[in-house]
C-alpha cells in the first residue's frame, strides 16, 4: 500500500469512522441477549473490517483484536481501506464488551479511532494500571504514584467536596478487592463494573451525567489506548502503566517497540496526536442509548468526536432492517 502524500482530513474522514462503528453494532444487534459473546464479537469485527475496507484511507490497525498468528481479521499490523488515501493508523475494539452483550448488560460499545501514522501507543496486549478523570482539574491532581485513598482527597479537595461526594468507577475483580477496600473506607461512594473500562473511563468525562468522577484499576492495554483517544477529544486526563505478568508478555512489549517498561503514560503520550473517535452504543448506558430494534427498523446512537475541535456529536442513524447491510 502507498499512502498518498495527503494530509490527515480529520473532518472529512469522521463520517466515514462513525459508520464503521454504526455498521459493526447493526451487526451485533440481533446478538445481544443470546449469550454467544464469540458469534456476537465475530458479526462486529466482519461488519468493522468491510466498511473499514471501503474507506479513501491507507489504514493500519494498531490496536485491533491481537497478533496476527491470533486473530485472522483486524489483528495489529492489518493494512485496511482502499489504499488510496491518507496514511493512518487505527485503533478499534469492534465490540468493546461482548460479555455485556451476550447478557444483555449495559455499556457493551463498538470503538474506534483514527490518526495520522504514528499517533496512537502500540500498546501490546497485555494489562495496563489506570487512572482517569475528567476535564476541568489541573494535570496530575491525581497520580498512579498515589494510594487510593490519596486519590479521593485530592480529587474532593479539587473539587471542592468532600470525598463521600466522590464516585469511582471500578472493574469488579479480586485483583482490585483492596482498592475497593481503601476507596470505601474514605466514604466515597463506588460503581462497581463487570466489563468495558473504556465506557468507564469516559464516564469521567461527563460526570455530571453519568454520575463518575474517576476510573481506576487494571484492564486491557488496548482498552486503556482506546480511552486516552476518547478523553482526547472529551477532555480529561489519564494514565497508564503497563503490567508485565512473565516473559512472554515482556517479549509482546519488545515486539511493539517499548523498552522503558515501568513507564507511565499520559493521555497525550498514548495518543500523541489529533485523532478522531467513533463509538455506537450496543447495549446502551449512561453514555450512549441501546440499539433501538423495532419492526422492520432498526436505531443506533453514535458519538463522533474530534480531538482537534473537541466536537463531541451524538447522531442516530434509523435505518429499515433490509437496507442497512448496504448503507
Ligand atoms: P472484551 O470486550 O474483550 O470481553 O473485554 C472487556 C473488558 O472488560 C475490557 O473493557 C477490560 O479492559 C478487560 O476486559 C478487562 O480484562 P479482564 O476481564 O481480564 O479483567
Amino acid at each position: 500500500m502507498n499512502p498518498a502524500k495527503t494530509d490527515f482530513n480529520d473532518r472529512l474522514l469522521s463520517l466515514g469512522l462513525a459508520r464503521v462503528a454504526e455498521q459493526a453494532a447493526l451487526a451485533s444487534a440481533s446478538l445481544v441477549g443470546r449469550g454467544d459473546e464469540k458469534a456476537a464479537d465475530q458479526a462486529a469485527v466482519n461488519a468493522m473490517r468491510e466498511q473499514l475496507n471501503l474507506l479513501e484511507i491507507a489504514g493500519v490497525v494498531v490496536i485491533g483484536e491481537g497478533e496476527r498468528d491470533e486473530a485472522p481479521m483486524l489483528y495489529i499490523g492489518e493494512e485496511v481501506g482502499t489504499g488510496n488515501g491518507p496514511g493512518v493508523d487505527i485503533a478499534l475494539d469492534p465490540l468493546e464488551g461482548t460479555t455485556l452483550t451476550a447478557k444483555d448488560m449495559p455499556n457493551a460499545l463498538t470503538v474506534i479511532a483514527m490518526g495520522p501514522r504514528g499517533s496512537m501507543l502500540h500498546a501490546p496486549d497485555v494489562y495496563m494500571d489506570k487512572l482517569a478523570v475528567g476535564p476541568g482539574f489541573p494535570e496530575g491532581v491525581v497520580t498512579l504514584d498515589m494510594s487510593p485513598r490519596e486519590r479521593v482527597e485530592a480529587l474532593a479537595k479539587a473539587k471542592g467536596c468532600e470525598p463521600a461526594d466522590i464516585t469511582v468507577c471500578i472493574l469488579e475483580r479480586p485483583r482490585h478487592e483492596a482498592m475497593i477496600a481503601e476507596v470505601r473506607e474514605t466514604g466515597a461512594s463506588i460503581r462497581l463494573i463487570t466489563d468495558g473500562d473504556v465506557a468507564g473511563v469516559m464516564h469521567c468525562a461527563e460526570s455530571e451525567v453519568t454520575g463518575i468522577d474517576m476510573y481506576m484499576g487494571q484492564g486491557g492495554a488496548p482498552e486503556g489506548v482506546l480511552a486516552a483517544a476518547a478523553l482526547k477529544c472529551m477532555g480529561g486526563q489519564i494514565f497508564g502503566r503497563l503490567l508485565f505478568r512473565n516473559d512472554d508478555e515482556r517479549g509482546r512489549a519488545a515486539k511493539a517497540g517499548i523498552t522503558d517498561l515501568d513507564r507511565i503514560y499520559s493521555r497525550d503520550e498514548m495518543v500523541t496526536a489529533d485523532v478522531i473517535f467513533a463509538a455506537t452504543g450496543v447495549t446502551g448506558g449512561s453514555l450512549l442509548p441501546r440499539i433501538k430494534r423495532e419492526p422492520g427498523w432498526v436505531e443506533t446512537t453514535t458519538l463522533l468526536m474530534r480531538s482537534k475541535t473537541g466536537s463531541v456529536r451524538r447522531m442516530s442513524y434509523r435505518t429499515p432492517m433490509w437496507s442497512h447491510d448496504n448503507a
